[in-house]
């Protein structure tokens, strides 16, 4: 799960991300957001963080979900909307070229699911931050936030093992892209601290990617 810095280079090559995530996760990315989309159920209204490719959108959406995945990636989008075509799912998805600091423009309530995968490491911490009070707002009380993403290790022993083994990926990346991720330190307490109550964690073993269930909490968080 290391190779996950290997996406910034895809995601300059869109036409070749979702094969590529695929090789470089060996499978289990799928295995990830199957896992994840399976508490969404039909008629749900579901938004997709950093859809990218539509990887989770299009899975909410074959199971009845109505889905807008929103991306900063114009390519991202287009592939995402050619797939929803190719699927039929297009009645139920709508793909909108959007950033994070714009969801302010969404209304209260208006989701009963917002997910999203591998989008928050490549944000800063004052973006992840404002998306998660966002989040909150736009969800319905009780609402759901379902995240799979890259973190820092909680263990002062696998967070050297997980640099170690991630280097040689991060350097490979940097200089191909100019860019890389910054895995996200304290992910569960900064979902908790903007108002969510974890229902489930599921870490690797190298203890470096999360799977999250989190409901909006009644009481707003800390982040106000
Ligand atoms: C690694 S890709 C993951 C895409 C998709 N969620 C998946 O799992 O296949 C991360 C995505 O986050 C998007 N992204 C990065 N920063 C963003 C921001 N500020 N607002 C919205 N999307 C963003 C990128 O354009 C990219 O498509």
């Amino acid at each position: 799960m290391s190779t996950y810095i290997l996406m910034r280079i895809l995601e300059s090559i869109p036409s070749r991300y979702d094969r590529g995530i695929r090789i470089l996760t060996l499978g289990k990315l799928d295995e990830v957001y199957d896992r994840l989309t399976s508490h969404i159920k039909k008629g749900q209204r579901v938004l997709d963080v950093g859809c990218g490719t539509g990887a989770l959108a299009l899975r909410a959406a074959k199971k009845g979900a109505k889905v807008k995945g929103i991306d900063i990636n114009s390519r991202m989008l287009e592939i995402a909307e050619r797939k929803a075509k190719e699927l039929n799912l297009n009645e139920n998805t709508e793909f909108i070229e959007m950033g994070v600091a714009e969801l302010g423009e969404e209304k209260d309530e208006s989701y009963d699911v917002v997910m999203s995968g591998l989008c928050f490491s490549e944000l800063s911490d004052d973006e992840l931050e404002f998306t998660l009070k966002e989040i909150r707002r736009i969800l319905r009380n009780g609402g759901m936030l379902l995240v799979a993403d890259e973190v820092v290790p909680e263990s002062n022993v696998k967070r050297i093992v997980s640099w170690i083994v991630r280097f040689p990926f991060v350097l490979i990346a940097y200089i191909l892209t100019q860019t890389t991720t910054k895995p996200v330190r304290n992910l569960k307490e900064k979902i908790e601290r903007a108002g969510f109550k974890i229902e489930l964690a599921r870490w690797n073993k190298l203890g470096n990617f999360v799977e999250i269930l989190a409901r909006k909490a009644e009481q707003e968080g800390k982040y106000g």
